[in-house]
């Protein structure tokens, strides 16, 4: 069984994970507006994560006894005026979500929760890949800085950039 407090937790995480899915789908439907079909692609792709990484959650709620809880979402905040200012934008909020994982494993530690503290574990790991994809892709535009050429290559190869990360840091 779950406690009171962990299932609070879990279900506050379960809001943030909605969330995160909401903004990258925002940031996919500007990139798309703009005509960076590749940028777009990859925001797909990371709100279809996102929500993925939502449905885990709720399924292990659910399992333990708990109930998940689907709340009402925050609309996203698209106040970023360049596609460099929105991979920031999706920088930071990765470095949020790794905070408000390490708190949830904090509490399932003080609750003694170890079950829930083991299904956690994967998030830490999954974050620790979220934010440094995030990282490397703002290295690259931070390269390719004003030049048009530089941005669209970025734009076709963007896809291929993740994948090889990805491939690179999971062996499965
Ligand atoms: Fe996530
Ligand atoms: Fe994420």
């Amino acid at each position: 069984m779950l406690s009171e407090k962990i299932e609070k937790a879990l279900n506050d995480q379960i809001r943030i994970e909605a969330e995160s899915s909401q903004i990258y789908l925002a940031m996919a439907c500007w990139a798309e507006a703009k005509g960076l079909e590749g940028v777009a692609g990859f925001m797909y792709d990371q709100s279809q994560e996102e929500r993925d990484h939502m449905l885990k959650l709720v399924k292990f709620v659910n399992e333990r006894g708990g109930h998940a809880q689907i709340s009402a979402l925050k609309a996203p905040d698209i106040t970023f005026n360049s596609f460099k200012d929105m991979f920031e934008m999706l920088f930071k909020h990765e470095v949020f979500v790794s905070q408000s994982i390490n708190e949830l494993v904090h509490i399932a530690l003080e609750e003694r929760d170890y079950a829930t503290h083991n299904f956690l574990q994967w998030y830490v790991s999954e974050q620790i890949e979220e934010e440094a994809m995030a990282r490397s892709i703002l290295d690259k535009i931070n390269l390719i800085g004003d030049d048009k050429g530089g941005l669209y290559l970025f734009d076709r190869d963007i896809q291929q950039i993740t994948v090889t990360t990805a491939s690179a840091e999971s062996p499965e």
